[in-house]
């Protein structure tokens, strides 16, 4: 079960992993199904001839279930209109500002799923319950009180630690909670009711999306609160990396010259000018998460050396203002503000580098669309970018490997030390062209983690 899920609904990469996971997983034998909340591109997408559950009351209103089919993959839609159908985004309103029944709205979908689990849907029933993030993060607790939790195994998967769902302790009742679990062993985080705290003790295992964050979680800087109890279940933890979609992100060339035509595409559309050194792209929520600022001001080490930078993202009012004023001061820098996934396509395809200057980053998915396109990586090394970028430090590149740049720590010198590097690298066309090459043969599909959660889910499943 997922808040989001490509392509009908997405805010980040959790949408392509949710999207993306099921028709990976069929080739292992796992018929994985998907419950989303019927938000009105979810509701569009799906007729709605096909009503298999429904209930009267869910969280203050009537709540159906709707079959769907996204090509091969079984959809189920929550057809709650009190709680998903409004104009906005999934989690936030017009304005920017939380939707104020998120802890109402994502319980409903956390008990939609633990009585799906539980009691079966049109004949089928599933033998464990993945849940992605906080919005998932109440199901396996529902499921333990539908005294399902013997039948049904649960799986919490931490997408981002940054967002745990905490709620003021007054809704325990509203949300359905038991009172029992209001301490520091259950549901309850400094007073209050932590969504994400409740999937990560009440689950049966845990997983987060590379082996890097997986250990970061445990520390105390990484951690956000939660790393003791992450300590505490290290044994029920594993990291399993994020692949892409290949069908959806396939380069329109094969080899490293077919991308020279779509540079220049790219510049010509953006209007950056013909400099000579690398045109660098980045696509991001513009969050502090994503170390933005820190390339605001390490930004003339790339731009003095000829390179140029093209943006595309939305997010923080603040950071959106400051690079749209960067690029109305600087001719190499083009900014759009917005969310255009064709546009995105484009800018990985016609840029040399793609740069990820995370603070941190549990998996991050377009550091792996550069490699599939030779779009080099430069990224901060931290959570899954360590784990899918090979530097290309004096080691990397004496053994021919190197598919990227990293660097440490997420400081504006070292972002603005790696840029100069980047620029006299691409200047070694010969090199460049071997690394593009590498990056291009990485492994970045969904082939090995599918299988790791075949594997994962295979463990996990409960005696009849
Ligand atoms: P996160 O999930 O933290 O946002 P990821 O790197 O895992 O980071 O996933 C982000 C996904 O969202 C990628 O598929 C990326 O291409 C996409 N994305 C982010 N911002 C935009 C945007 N403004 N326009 C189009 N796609 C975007
Ligand atoms: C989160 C993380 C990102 C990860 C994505 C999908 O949003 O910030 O690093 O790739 O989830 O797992």
């Amino acid at each position: 079960m997922a808040s989001e899920c490509v392509p009908l609904i997405k805010t980040g990469g959790l949408a392509d992993v949710a999207g993306a996971l099921p028709a990976a997983l069929a080739p292992h034998g796992v018929e994985m199904r998907t419950l989303l909340p019927g938000y009105p591109p979810v509701m569009q997408a799906i007729t709605r001839n096909h009503q298999v559950a429904e209930w009267d009351d869910l969280f203050g209103g009537f709540a159906r279930v709707f079959r769907g089919k996204l090509g091969e993959q079984v959809v189920y839609a929550l057809d709650a209109p009190h709680l998903y159908d409004r104009d906005g985004g999934p989690y936030i309103d017009a304005q920017g500002r939380d939707w104020p029944d998120n802890p109402e709205r994502f319980a409903a979908l956390s008990s939609a799923a633990a009585m799906i689990a539980a009691d079966g849907i049109e004949g089928w029933a599933p033998q464990v319950l993945h849940c992605h993030d906080w919005q998932a993060g109440f199901a396996p607790l529902y499921l333990r009180e539908l005294g399902a939790g013997d039948r049904v195994a649960s799986l919490m998967t931490i997408h981002n630690i940054a967002f745990q769902g905490i709620t003021r302790a007054s809704m325990i009742s509203t949300l359905g909670l038991p009172r029992s679990g209001f301490n520091e062993k259950g549901y309850e985080f400094w007073n209050n009711i932590s969504a994400l705290k409740a999937g990560l003790v009440y689950a049966d295992k845990l997983s987060t999306v590379s082996p890097t964050y997986a250990s970061e979680l445990m520390t105390e800087e990484f951690g956000n609160g939660l790393d003791g109890l992450l300590r505490e279940r290290q044994e029920d933890l594993v990291g399993i990396l994020n692949g892409i979609d290949e069908a959806l992100w396939t380069p329109p060339y094969k080899t490293p010259v077919g991308k020279a035509k779509h540079r220049a595409a790219l510049r010509e559309e953006l209007g950056l000018p013909d400099w000579p050194g690398p045109v660098c792209v980045l696509i991001s929520r513009l969050t502090s998460q994503k170390g933005l600022d820190i390339l605001l001001q390490a930004l003339p080490a790339l731009l003095d050396r000829g390179g140029q930078l093209a943006l595309l993202g939305t997010g923080e009012r603040e950071l959106e203002r400051a690079f749209m004023a960067y690029a109305e001061a600087h001719p190499g820098v083009a900014v759009t503000i917005g969310y255009d996934e064709a546009l995105a396509r484009r800018l990985v395809a016609g840029g040399d580098a793609i740069l990820v200057p995370s603070r941190f980053e549990p998996c991050g998915l377009t550091q792996l669309y550069g490699l599939r396109y030779g779009t080099l990586p430069l990224v901060a090394l931290t959570g899954g970018l360590a784990d899918t970028v090979i530097n290309a430090s004096p080691a990397g590149l004496a053994a021919g490997a190197a598919t990227g740049l990293q660097f440490h720590p997420v400081t504006a010198q070292a972002l603005a030390q790696a840029l100069m590097k980047l620029v006299k690298l691409y200047e070694d066309r010969a090199t460049w062209t071997k690394m593009m090459k590498n990056a291009m043969a990485a492994p970045v599909s969904w082939e090995h983690s599918a299988a790791d959660y075949a594997t994962l889910y295979r463990e996990m499943v409960k005696a009849e």
